[in-house]
């Protein structure tokens, strides 16, 4: 199994069969060599710097039943919330005061945030705050809405495929869902010249090693700038709730290997993974990942934005985040910058 990792540190890619076997086989040694060769990589890329995201939560409304979030429409627990322009402008002021340059737009798919009002949103954002890229994270669009997003000023988008095997998809979604279209609009994103992220959970329920192998391979087809993935934590509202979490160990393991297999992409260690260990943002970056994302979202809603149980930092203001982000990644000797912190392999 060694040379399996030494291959793919090599090469960058390995076969359905080897990804999987490595997955199977993974010990706690294969894992310690996994990770050195990660962080070597990540820090001939990006050193030891990590970049950070101001995340702005601006609605907890969706029309989607996704059988594992708990803002899906069934869940009538659910609180919901939408911010409103200036409420959204006020997050990124108070962002840019504490170093963020970027600003990630996320919420659930809301149909009350039409095209229109979204393009006025983000042009507001693009002219207050030159200086900063926009990322959006609004699901699922046609062509059309995400040309105009982008015409509008938006530069990335985060889209997680959430698991590249089309029957593993439908066990994940109900059937007005499809992985057809997933993919399509991840296809569409990248056309249109955004910086684009897929990503995964680990250890969804029905998972294999197999299928964490095809999301490899994916992720080597699409060459996206962003990956991100995190565990599973179960919702208790939800239809998965008495289903197992994801792990923090298998978790660790495939951030070692995306980061062999996109050298060059940026990788959040995710809230999910701190929601899993106290630690376990700092373990994501000890194992290859190189971006952190700390909420900017006013924290009287923070607790309406629960897409699986025990959510760290639901309490806490941006500052704080942004303060304790900034002493944990010190601590395992690397920095928080104030920087757009584009991906070193996109030429505009
Ligand atoms: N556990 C972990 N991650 C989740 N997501 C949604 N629900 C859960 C959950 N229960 C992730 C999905 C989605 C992103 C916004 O959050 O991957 O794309
Ligand atoms: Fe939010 Fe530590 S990052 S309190």
């Amino acid at each position: 199994m060694r040379t399996l990792i030494e291959k793919l540190e090599n090469q960058g890619v390995l076969t359905k069969e080897e990804y999987s076997a490595l997955i199977r086989s993974r010990t706690p040694e294969l894992a310690g060599l996994l990770f050195e060769k990660a962080r070597n990589i990540r820090e001939r890329y990006y050193g030891k710097d990590v970049y950070i995201r101001g995340l702005i939560e601006f609605t907890s409304c969706c029309k989607n039943d996704c059988y594992y979030c708990g803002l899906r429409r069934s869940n009538r627990n659910a609180q919901r919330y939408r911010l409103t322009k200036d409420e959204i402008l006020e997050c990124c002021k108070n962002g840019y005061g504490l170093g963020f340059r970027t600003f990630v737009l996320q919420g659930g798919e809301d149909p009350y945030f039409t095209a229109e009002k979204l393009v006025d949103i983000i042009s507001s954002i693009k002219n207050g705050f030159p200086d900063c890229a926009l990322t959006l994270s609004v699901g699922e669009k046609s062509y059309d809405e995400y040309k105009a997003f982008f015409d509008a000023g938006a530069e990335r988008y985060l889209l997680r495929h959430e698991t590249a095997d089309d029957e593993h998809y439908r066990r994940l979604h109900p059937k007005e869902l499809s992985p057809e279209n997933r993919k399509r609009c991840l296809y569409d994103l990248k056309e249109i010249g955004y910086q684009v992220g897929c990503g995964f959970m680990v250890g969804s329920p029905w998972q294999t090693a197999e299928n964490l192998a095809d999301d490899l391979l994916f992720i080597k087809e699409l060459q996206p700038q962003m990956v991100g993935i995190g565990p599973f934590i179960p919702q208790h509202d939800t239809p998965f709730g008495d289903k197992q979490a994801g792990t923090l160990e298998l978790t660790l393991f495939m951030l070692g290997l995306l980061r062999l297999t996109l050298p060059y992409a940026l990788i959040p260690a995710t809230t999910a993974l701190g929601t899993i260990d106290p630690l376990g943002r700092e373990k994501g970056i000890q194992s290859g990942a190189n971006v952190v994302m700390p909420n900017l979202s006013p924290v009287s809603v923070r607790k309406k934005y629960l897409l699986y149980d025990n959510k760290i930092c639901t309490g806490d203001e941006a500052a704080e985040c942004r303060n304790c982000l900034e002493m944990r990644m010190k601590a395992i000797g690397y920095n928080v910058v104030v920087s757009r912190g584009d991906c070193c392999n996109f030429n505009k």
